[in-house]
């Protein structure tokens, strides 16, 4: 599962459509997370698509990760600034690769 403590944990590399990217990333086969109040784990993500379909205010968008080994694409938070907190990404993701700090 993403590491709920990852702002701890990790270091913040990168910036990505408008949002944080927090490493190690090592392209293509690792890509760290993304996002910071919504937060997904590139590396756990499978594609499942559940986050996309099920967040109320389309927090989610696809990205392609050609030759990750999980997945080729990913559910990237690009509209983290929108999200409302209702926590159905972080209930409905097989792979619990979704954190969000509701605070
Ligand atoms: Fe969308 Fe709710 Fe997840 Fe926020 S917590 S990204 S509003 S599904
Ligand atoms: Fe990925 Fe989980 Fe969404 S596997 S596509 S973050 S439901
Ligand atoms: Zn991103």
């Amino acid at each position: 599962a993403i590491d709920p403590q990852f702002t701890e944990n990790r270091e913040k590399v990168d910036e990505h459509n408008g949002h944080d990217v927090w490493g190690p990333v090592d392209e293509p086969e690792e890509l760290g997370i993304h996002g910071t109040h919504v937060a997904v784990d590139f590396d756990l993500c499978i594609a499942d698509g559940a986050c996309l379909e099920d967040c109320p205010v389309d927090v989610f968008e696809w990205v392609e990760t050609p030759d990750h080994p999980e997945s080729e694409e990913k559910a990237d938070p690009a509209n983290e600034a929108q999200c409302i907190d209702c926590m159905l990404c972080v209930d409905v993701c097989p792979v619990d690769a979704i954190d969000v700090d509701a605070g």
